[in-house]
């Protein structure tokens, strides 16, 4: 297709026309900016790139994969001031929000104030994940089932409260610490020792002026994307994380190692109670309270036969969850965040792939602790045409090469017709990749084995 040079801008659309083989035809380009800069944001511009719609792409501030399919801006995802002057003259039709700390400091609020379209919930609603107490109220008031719980603010109180909870205990910092915030207390003297952390010595600053203590769950934990439009709901398929550093899930906690779809310990009847007893609920009680949840709603479960617990709320699409997620769609995307912002979502609007996706996160040496920035990247290339999607988490473009540039990587995503070959795809694609000190897990979904 040709286009015609003779492009103008009209009411927040660039307008095209098109030479087609026969006669002229019109196209509206509609622009979407998306805010963020790790895999899950490269995995929402790369769907996007391929909607029917071919929307002009943006992406504040990306990475050098999102740079492939966007024009990167250089606006930090936090930076609210910054953003809204961007879109204020710019215009975007539609703005999607990655990451957690926007959508908690009010972002959409402050670009639905000018009149522009977000996917992505308002400030009230996105505290299900910036307040865990207030999550924890939430879920108590609807009904949902979660782990037993109290909320405190000092210290002396909340040792005495532990004699009500078994051991291990749960302590959670109540608002945003960059998912440190979670403590598993094996011994009396490691909760108290957490709690003075939190609330005395102020280890997570203001994150840390309340804390939910909470008895512990056993099970397997899966994450289910709801997608919301205030009052209906779609799942999609769930996933499961990686959450640990090393193979048998050892090591130090990460932003998630891995991650494969669809999860089968989230059975058909799991996912039917969480829709029904868990995401309806909720956003009946958040209405009542006048507050409208759209976007996405994650919901990290804790899973056991049929017993369902909520272990958590977030207000976003999880990483690595979204690099295979989102790819196991096969409708457009932009009609589904649309029909989510305007409060006319339903099923029929998310048709889905029906093979199996890996995702395997390759990181930086070092990570998850200080590690080096500035390693050059090979073979992303070679591992597409091995049939991967890469998707770009922490790198750079540096003098027209591709960087490190964060702790996780790249997400290297395969699809099978079942779990197993995906996997293995997957890790075709990861073995085609260099940089130095690289390092993975290799289990990779092998937790799902046993079910298959
Ligand atoms: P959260 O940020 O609340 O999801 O907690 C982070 C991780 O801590 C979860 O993914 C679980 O692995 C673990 N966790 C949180 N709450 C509990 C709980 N009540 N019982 C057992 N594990 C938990
Ligand atoms: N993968 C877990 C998260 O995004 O919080």
């Amino acid at each position: 297709m040709l286009w015609e040079n003779s492009s103008l801008h009209f009411s927040g659309f660039l307008v095209l026309t098109c030479r087609k083989r026969r006669g002229f035809a019109m196209l509206l380009l509609m622009k979407v900016l998306v805010i963020g800069n790790g895999g899950r944001e490269h995995a929402i511009i790369w769907k996007l790139a391929q909607d029917r719609c071919t929307p002009e792409l943006f992406c504040a501030p990306g990475n050098a994969g999102t740079a492939t399919l966007a024009t990167n801006l250089p606006i930090a995802a936090e930076d609210i001031p910054a953003l809204v002057t961007w879109a204020k003259i710019n215009r975007p039709d539609l703005t999607v929000v990655g990451p957690e700390a926007p959508l908690c400091a009010g972002l959409t609020d402050a670009l639905e104030a000018e009149g522009l379209r977000v996917f992505g919930p308002c400030r009230a609603a996105a505290a299900l994940e910036g307040s865990k107490a207030f999550s924890k109220e939430v879920m108590d008031a609807a009904g949902v089932p979660t782990a037993r719980f109290h909320t405190y603010t000092d210290s002396a109180k909340a040792i005495a409260g532990l004699e009500e909870f078994g051991l291990p205990v749960v302590i959670k910092a109540d608002g945003l610490a960059a998912g440190k915030g979670v403590i598993i207390a094996k011994t009396r003297k490691e909760a108290e020792s957490a709690l003075h952390d939190i609330l005395d010595k102020r280890r997570f600053g203001q994150a840390g002026t309340e804390v939910v203590v909470e008895s512990f769950l056993e099970g397997e934990e899966a994450s289910v994307f709801a997608l919301c439009d205030g009052e209906h709901v779609v799942l999609l398929p769930a996933a499961q994380d990686h959450k640990r550093i090393f193979d048998n899930d050892e090591g130090p906690n990460t932003g998630g190692m891995g991650a494969y779809t669809p999860a089968p310990v989230a059975t058909h009847e799991v996912m039917l109670f969480t829709k029904e007893k868990i995401v309806l609920p909720v956003l009946q009680e958040l209405k009542r309270r006048g507050i409208v949840y759209r976007g996405v709603l994650f919901c990290g479960l804790m899973i056991r036969g049929k017993d369902v617990q909520v272990l958590e709320f977030n207000c976003r699409f999880g990483d690595p969850e979204t690099e295979v997620v989102l790819p196991s769609i096969a409708s457009d995307l932009v009609p589904i965040f649309s029909a989510c912002v305007d409060g006319t979502l339903h099923d029929e609007l998310v048709q889905l792939r029906t093979e199996s996706a890996t995702t395997i996160v390759m990181a930086a040496p070092g990570y998850p602790g200080s590690y080096p920035k500035g390693l050059e990247i090979s073979g992303v290339t070679e591992a597409e045409a091995a049939g991967c999607h890469v998707f770009h988490a922490g790198t750079a473009l540096r003098d027209g090469r591709v960087v490190t540039a964060g702790g996780r990587v790249l997400t290297v995503t395969a699809f099978g017709k079942d779990l197993r070959e995906a996997v293995t795809k997957a890790y075709e694609g990861v073995n085609q990749i260099h940089f130095e000190g690289a390092h993975y897990r290799h289990d990779i979904a092998a937790k799902a084995f046993k079910y298959l």
